[in-house]
């Protein structure tokens, strides 16, 4: 029987060879990551960065994260801050993303970076990612691998679903640890949470010993998410919900709820990392069983609830 996901590879030196000689021509890879899956392409290459932005139908003011295996490599592109290594020294390769002022020398395109004076620059901690970032001389900007305003991918799987055989190859790396994208921190002015992820403003905030807000205000760009829809399975959803009415689909957390054919528990154990990992895979699944509407139970305003509160907000269109 033939294979329909034969772009979908393993993780062996033979394949990363392959993707390292894509990315090196500028074509766009699906590649996993702690956070979520991502389509990786040259961030130094106006040309593949297009290519990002038509795949994803991605609107052009909303720039990419460019993500670098070594702080050495930065050194060119933005002006590095005392907060920034405080931070970078406790946090990174981890699922934090920083804003940083861009250098005039920066050789990063500036359609990865919407033509604004900053740039969003990562560390990631995946091995495969980290290995493929050793293996290359320029950094890669990578989105999460969804079409704009949809539900980002956890699974190699998920990005076949979003792109199929669009893109040439999809690594294997299972799913993904953490299951939500990385805290974005701007650091450029006051210190705020652009995008809330797994780091709390709390663990930022003890290690540079500033105060630290959540704000969805940027003062160029939509801000991450700020595009009314996104995480978006493309139909109604109401939140804080205590009981689901006819047949629609009930997403709960913990054990207070009756189970049904169409309940979808994050975690029977109350546990909101555990949430956070099924947060999309239990969106996808909703929407690719065709429900009419989602209910969502109330989910705790803490630590990594905050960023599926954070998602499911946008995801309802609010
Ligand atoms: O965990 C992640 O960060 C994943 C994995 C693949 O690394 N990537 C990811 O990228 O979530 P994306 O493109 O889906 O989300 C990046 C967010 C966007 O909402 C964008 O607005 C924001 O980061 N961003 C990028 N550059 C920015 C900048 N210069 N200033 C403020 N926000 C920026
Ligand atoms: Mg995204």
């Amino acid at each position: 029987m033939k294979n329909i996901y034969s772009n979908i590879l393993k993780n062996n030196n033979n394949n990363i060879g392959q993707v390292i000689k894509y990315l090196k021509k500028n074509h766009v890879i699906g590649i996993p990551t702690e956070t979520v899956y991502g389509l990786a392409a040259n961030a130094y290459s106006d040309i593949a960065v297009k290519k990002i932005y038509k795949l994803k139908k991605r609107p052009i003011k909303n720039p990419l994260i460019i993500h670098y295996s070594k702080i050495k490599d930065l050194s060119k592109d933005v002006e590095i801050n005392k907060n920034f290594l405080k931070l970078y020294k406790k946090l990174c390769p981890g699922p934090i993303t920083f804003v940083l002022n861009k250098k005039k020398s920066s050789k990063v395109s500036n359609l990865a970076t919407a033509k604004l004076d900053t740039v969003a620059v990562r560390f990631p901690s995946h091995k495969i990612i980290k290995n493929i970032l050793a293996k290359i001389k320029f950094p890669l900007a990578i989105p999460s691998a969804n079409k704009s305003s949809s539900i980002s991918p956890v699974t190699p799987y998920d990005v076949f679903d979003e792109f199929g055989k669009k893109v040439k190859i999809i690594l294997n790396g299972g799913k993904c640890k953490i299951g939500i994208e990385s805290t974005v921190v701007d650091l450029t002015n006051k210190i705020k949470i652009l995008r809330p992820g797994i780091i709390s403003p709390n663990i930022i905030s003890k290690i540079i010993k500033l105060k630290v807000d959540i704000t969805k205000k940027h003062k160029n760009i939509k801000a991450p998410g700020s595009l009314k829809k996104h995480y978006s399975p493309g139909i109604p959803m109401k939140l804080n919900q205590k009981k689901v009415t006819k047949n629609h689909a009930f997403i709960i957390f913990g054990k207070k709820y009756r189970e049904t054919n169409h309940t979808f528990n994050l975690s029977k154990k109350s546990d909101l990392n555990e949430a956070a990992r099924n947060l999309y895979k239990i969106l996808r699944k909703i929407k690719n069983k065709k429900y009419k509407k989602i209910y969502v139970a109330k989910i705790p305003e803490k630590n990594i609830g905050i960023a599926i509160n954070d998602r499911l907000k946008h995801a309802s269109g609010k």
